[in-house]
């Protein structure tokens, strides 16, 4: 089997998979022979309790961690190569943020266009305004980062990850820290992107109601193994004891699921 099989030419959202993928760190695993793909337009989710793995993988998935085995191809090409890069738009929205503490949050957030020359800056400044007007910032181009709550970095955050015109995007936490209404926003905003732009999506979140709202389908990572992997029903049935107590740990879902009433339309990709 081709490892890296092309994308398909008729979807902007591109795929990825991850093959055989182990890290350790100090001789410490941390993850441990993890498989699974992400289908082109997909929303993916993984979930898993503190500290079973997920921002490593993550980091993974956009080559800013090395693989101690395994293989990971995004969009047809391995991780991290030129090809990749030449080829793909991938953006990562970090757990902390993660902005550039020495410009302001307009700069942070039109950084991917200055620094690759894309548009002229008065056009930088335009899409800039209206990405932070997406994720509801108003207002807080010339401020510091260190001036924004953690909420609101969060979301400069995502703006700037928009500013790339995204293939896939690989959300970390994207709802934590946020009070609930600006919750609920950027989960619609995350599905809005995925579901009428077709951009792939992978989302690791602890949160699970906003989990199981949005995923096509899901993977739990329990101390660095895939535990369960499919749609929310099949991850909702398994058998596993330590997914049942994650799923049911101080919460209750007595609704099923709609997420698959809008899932891509390539189910039979291999
Ligand atoms: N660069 C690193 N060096 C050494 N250990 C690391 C490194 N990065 C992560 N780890 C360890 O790997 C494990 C998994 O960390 P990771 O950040 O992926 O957890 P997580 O699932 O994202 O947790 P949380 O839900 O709290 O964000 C932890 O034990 C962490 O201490
Ligand atoms: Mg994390």
């Amino acid at each position: 089997m081709d490892p890296c099989p092309p994308p398909d030419p008729n979807q902007r959202g591109i795929g990825l998979s991850v093959r055989g993928l182990c890290k350790s760190y100090d001789g410490h695993p941390v993850l441990e022979d993890i498989n699974f793909e992400v289908r082109p337009g997909e929303l993916f989710v993984i979930m898993g309790p503190s500290g079973s793995g997920k921002t490593v993988l993550l980091k993974h998935l956009i080559g800013l961690e090395q693989p101690d085995a395994g293989q990971i191809c995004v969009g047809g090409v391995p991780v991290g190569s030129p090809e990749m890069l030449d080829r793909h738009r991938v953006a990562m929205v970090f757990q902390s943020g993660a902005l550039l503490n020495s410009l302001t949050v307009g700069e942070n957030v039109g950084l991917y266009l200055s620094e690759h020359r894309l548009k002229p800056p008065e056009e930088i400044r335009r899409i800039v305004a209206e990405k932070l007007a997406l994720v509801g910032l108003k207002d807080v181009e010339d401020k510091m980062p260190s001036e924004l709550s953690g909420g609101m970095r969060k979301r400069a955050a995502l703006a700037r990850a928009l500013v790339m015109d995204p293939q896939l995007i690989l959300y970390d936490e994207p709802t934590s820290e946020l009070d609930p209404l600006i919750a609920v926003t950027i989960g619609e905003e995350i599905l809005r992107l995925n579901r009428r732009m077709g951009v792939t999506s992978v989302v690791v979140t602890h949160e699970r109601e906003l989990a199981f709202g949005i995923a096509h389908r899901m993977a739990i990572l329990f101390q660095g193994r895939l535990l369960a992997l499919g749609t929310p029903e099949e991850v909702r049935a398994s058998p596993h004891p330590e997914v049942q107590r994650f799923l049911q740990a101080g919460f209750h879902f007595d609704s099923p699921s709609e997420a698959n009433q809008g899932a891509p339309h390539h189910e039979k990709h291999p």
